[in-house]
């Protein structure tokens, strides 16, 4: 089928390549010049599993292009993709600037029927926006094309963005057209092969479908870290109570992991537009706010330890950091929990030395060249000189440290470790201090 996509971001560029890898043929467009120069060339511009051979193949087989032509974009597919970013406003609510601004571009270029497919995270009630404003389009250029709005939420998670659209747990389609229903079916046919992962629902359930499931899993972090901080409180080891009610079934293993709270592009800003969207139904949503506030607290705990280890002296301090990235496997660093501590730290008068496998040029980008960052080219580097270490992200490569070496390393051998990497009776054994998430902490001077 002839598709084209709207927004080259973490969500469209996957989508749309994912699309053309089974044999669609893809137009991908954006506003963003030198992204598309880039892609002409075939530079990826964000860091995603999988994803640079695949576009490379696609472009090659003619199957996948890039343009910032919108015209040539419209008038191509038949099904088009809004897959652009929605902000949080001033209030809280989704900005949905980008999406009316395509939706309207859309119809200035209109030459017939097309079907608009929202794959942005929209508040309820959006499609009904993107629908009047399109008619607005139309009507002003005295035409009448037939045209559809469906709401198809996109679950993909940045890390896993390509694995995730080549094989979804569910394709969830809003529309009250069966037409639409059938040309969204024939499109995702080959990735409902083995058994039937569509859900089809009706527009605004599908809206809400996508805030209901980032809410549920921000939930289930702010819910960990509550636990985490009463484990703290009352000597007992959050890691054996994870263990002890993932388990459970009904529980799970997944999104238990107590830390530095949810960051990212997605659960922030998702939360804060569920909240927004609530109370515009004079709806008071308790347990989003709490998820909320619990968040923000936890995002400031590994300062706050730090700052209280060192006795609010930490003007001339030097903290090594492992970890930019908001989770393993992305150079994203919006709303990242290194960005708060990061902040913190340089408020308080410290110095920073990062490492991050894939996001330091992310890091230069957002912060530029600044004296008290140090961009370190491997783990060890960022050691060098630092008094104590910040574990922000849990990649794989900070899981076997050479803790003999960090000891010699480390001025105050001390660990403040927001993502639980280590057994704490390993780190006394080589004289390091450490502190980490729902765990007793253990100083290095007790220790040697
Ligand atoms: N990133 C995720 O993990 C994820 C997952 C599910 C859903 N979502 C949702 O999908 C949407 C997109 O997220 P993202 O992370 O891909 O965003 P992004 O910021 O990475 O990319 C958005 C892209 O849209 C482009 N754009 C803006 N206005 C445009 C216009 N008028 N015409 C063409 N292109 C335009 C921007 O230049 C940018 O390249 C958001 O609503 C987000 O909440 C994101």
């Amino acid at each position: 089928m002839k598709v084209s996509v709207f927004g080259t971001g973490y969500v469209g560029l996957v989508q749309g390549t994912v699309l053309a890898d089974v044999g669609h043929d893809v137009i991908c467009i954006d506003i963003d010049e030198a992204k598309v120069a880039g892609l002409k060339a075939g530079e990826i511009p964000i860091h995603e599993p999988g994803l640079a051979p695949l576009v490379l193949e696609n472009q090659a087989a003619g199957r996948l292009r890039f343009t910032t032509n919108a015209a040539e974009g419209v008038a191509h597919g038949e099904l088009i993709f809004l897959a652009v970013g929605t902000p949080p406003d001033e209030d809280g609510s989704a900005d949905l600037k980008h999406v009316l601004a395509v939706a309207r571009t859309i119809a200035r270029y209109m030459d017939g029927p097309r079907t608009l497919v929202n794959k942005s995270t929209v508040p309820v009630g959006t499609a009904d926006r993107v629908a009047a404003a399109v008619r607005e389009v139309l009507q002003e250029r005295g035409v009448d094309y037939p045209f559809d709005v469906v709401s198809n939420p996109e679950f993909l998670k940045e890390g896993a963005a390509v694995a995730d659209c080549k094989r979804p747990d569910r394709i969830v389609i809003g529309t009250d057209s069966p037409a639409a229903e059938a040309r969204l079916r024939e499109l995702y046919a080959p990735f409902n092969r083995n058994h039937d992962k569509i859900v089809v629902m009706d527009i605004r359930s599908a809206e809400l479908t996508k805030y209901a499931a980032n809410a549920m899993l921000a939930t289930k972090i702010s819910f960990m870290n509550e636990i985490a901080n009463l484990a703290e409180r009352l000597g007992a080891d959050v890691e054996a109570v994870r263990r002890g009610i993932g388990s459970d079934p009904r529980i799970g293993y997944h999104f238990i992991y107590p830390g530095l709270g949810y960051g990212g592009s997605c659960f922030p800003k998702d939360v804060k537009a569920l909240i927004h969207t609530a109370r515009s139904t004079d709806f008071s949503p308790e347990l989003l706010l709490a998820v909320e506030r619990r968040n923000e607290a936890q995002r400031r705990v590994l300062f706050d330890r730090i700052n209280a280890f060192y006795g609010g002296e930490l003007k001339g301090k030097v903290v090594a950091l492992w970890g930019l990235a908001f989770k393993p496997n992305t150079d994203d660093m919006r709303e990242a929990p290194s960005r708060s501590l990061m902040e913190a730290l340089w408020a308080a008068g410290a110095r920073v030395q990062a490492h991050d496998p894939v996001a330091m040029q992310e890091a230069s980008r957002v912060y530029g060249e600044r004296s008290d960052l140090v961009l370190a080219a491997t783990p060890t580097a960022a050691l060098e000189g630092a008094d104590c270490l910040a574990i922000v992200t849990e990649w794989q490569t900070f899981r076997v440290p050479d803790f003999a070496q960090m000891a010699h390393l480390l001025k105050d051998r001390m660990v403040f470790d927001g993502r639980n990497l280590y057994d704490p009776a390993l780190l006394a054994r080589h004289g390091l201090g450490y502190s980490s998430i729902g765990r007793a902490a253990q100083d290095p001077a007790q220790q040697v």
